[in-house]
């Protein structure tokens, strides 16, 4: 990549700020205590420090806005006037990293609230602080939001004339009305003409109250350009196939879509997510490594977990969150204990490393059945998670839909295969592997129910009792290609691509 070198006098790089609630680590360069901003919920927080380290290291003007956790960043919450805290706060004069202050943040554990009522409440004070104070200190060149929780930002970018991107990770939105938004502090009045609104706004006084404002469709709406997280997730938005996504969000972006300004980028794996040097493990290995190691590593793996401790046994694994709405845990909960007891004598594992509503379930049949020893159901951690990708054999994503998703191409990464459903990112990652021709990576059914996905099942296990040689072989096919193809510098310069179209000027590339 490209070496930034000082801008001539007088040409400044554009700067860019990302705002974003969401963040998995941030480049120790960027600010004061850079290291222990972590607050993650999903894969936003991945692909957001993912893209910011990229453009960090590739010498551009880039900022970061994120809400001020301060017990999730370890801050000691109970001494206000600890050293630490005024290391904190006096902010060196070039920090690139912008924490919003409320008291909101503070004491969270988690970035989201189970409460539906809590979480635009925290959505209005970031925006505030975004809106407020942080594009004014900051004076970005182009502002690139995340998600329904910075929804309001690209309207008032708009009105500042600053030219905004807005990345759709998801499909979930909440709705507030002006009154609601302004009593947060917000002077929603400036720009309220450029919000989403339920029904069309007569005037600014007659919707106040009652006409709620679509946080979501108010980014796509307000924004310059938008981007989904994979190209196909785009197209199904598009083509009107999945009924579930609410139909403000689908015509917004269609609108966007229809006049050229919306692109699927495919998100990236972490550079980290490399089974060579990830600290996780106990045994690091490579493609041309992996049958010892991976086998060395199930044995840690099971004995963490409490499996029944054996190299041999085929292993599946689920890593992301146990949501019913898009996940599709239910799909394994109706077929569990027949496809276990069907694989019993091959001493099938199933295991578990991931929070969310549906975990009861699954404790529920292993109490049920007493399937100790052959499921585990743990909590997330990330330590566990990485070793359960070297570990396994097959890495289980049985999304009803999938705007990217990040196991299915780091499970091929660590050599544990994707089983999936034929969707979005999901579609545009994994194809159905043909072993004898060296082809494909994974197990891809087509029909979302719990029979294709048995089926599919079925499919590995066909696979996991091949020759050895063949398996190795297309194991080993299938780490590399996916080290070569799923490549977080490729994602980075797809968004400097469209910064660059947005801005009509390179970032870094005319001072070289
Ligand atoms: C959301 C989506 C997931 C995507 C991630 C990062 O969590 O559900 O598919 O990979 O955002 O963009």
């Amino acid at each position: 990549m490209a070496k930034a070198k000082k801008p001539p006098d007088g040409i400044k790089k554009p700067r860019i700020l990302i705002v974003t609630p969401e963040i998995t680590y941030l480049p120790s360069g960027m600010g004061n205590m850079a290291c222990k901003l972590n607050a993650k919920a999903g894969g936003l927080a991945d692909v957001s420090a993912s893209l910011v380290a990229a453009l960090f290291d590739l010498g551009s003007d880039v900022h970061v806005a994120l809400p001020h956790y301060r017990r999730m960043f370890h801050i000691d919450v109970g001494q206000l006037i600890s050293d630490e805290l005024r290391v904190y706060k006096s902010r060196l004069p070039d920090s690139r990293i912008h924490l919003a202050e409320d008291r909101c943040f503070y004491y969270r554990e988690t970035v989201y609230s189970n409460s539906q009522n809590e979480n635009p409440k925290l959505a209005l004070a970031f925006s505030r602080e975004v809106i407020n104070n942080i594009i004014p200190t900051v004076q970005p060149d182009l502002i690139h939001c995340n998600d329904w929780m910075t929804g309001l930002i690209p309207a008032a970018a708009r009105r500042m004339g600053i030219p905004c991107l807005f990345t759709v990770h998801n499909i979930h939105t909440h709705h507030l009305s002006l009154a609601q938004i302004e009593d947060s502090g917000i002077d929603a009045a400036e720009f309220w003409g450029n919000l989403y609104y339920t029904r069309v706004p007569y005037n600014y006084e007659e919707s106040r109250n009652n006409n709620l404002i679509d946080m979501q469709s108010s980014g796509v709406f307000a924004s310059h350009f938008i981007n989904t997280v994979s190209p196909t997730f785009l197209e199904e938005i598009v083509n009107g196939w999945h009924d579930f996504i609410p139909r403000a969000l689908r015509e917004e972006i269609r609108n966007k879509y229809r006049s050229g300004c919306a692109a699927g980028i495919l998100n990236a794996p972490d550079p980290s997510d490399n089974p060579e040097t990830d600290p996780h493990l106990d045994h690091r290995y490579n493609a041309d490594t992996h049958r010892e190691a991976k086998r060395l590593n199930k044995l840690s793996f099971q004995r963490k977990v409490g499996l029944e401790e054996n190299p041999d046994a085929p292993l599946f694994f689920w890593p992301s969150r146990l949501d019913p709405a898009q996940k599709g845990p239910q799909l394994l909960t109706d077929i569990l204990y027949r496809f276990m007891s069907r694989y019993w004598k091959q001493r099938v594992q199933i295991a578990l490393v991931a929070n969310g509503v549906y975990q009861q379930p699954f404790h529920e049949i292993l109490r049920f059945h007493e399937l100790y020893g052959r499921l585990a159901v743990c909590d997330f951690s990330q330590a566990l998670s990485q070793l359960g990708y070297a570990a396994s054999d097959f890495t289980l994503v049985p999304s009803l839909f999938e705007p990217c998703g990040l196991p299915q191409m780091v499970g091929q990464l660590y050599g544990s295969l994707p089983v999936v459903h034929d969707t979005g990112g999901l579609h545009d990652t994994v194809e159905h592997l043909d072993p004898a021709q060296d082809k494909g990576n994974g197990f891809v059914f087509k029909i979302y129910d719990s029979r294709g996905l048995e089926w599919a099942l079925d499919k590995a296990m066909e696979f996991f009792k091949r020759p050895p040689e063949e398996r190795e072989r297309n194991i080993a096919r299938v780490m590399r290609a996916g080290q070569a193809r799923f490549n977080h510098e490729a994602c980075a310069r797809s968004y400097i691509d469209i910064y660059e179209k947005m801005l009509n000027r390179p970032l870094v590339r005319s001072f070289e």
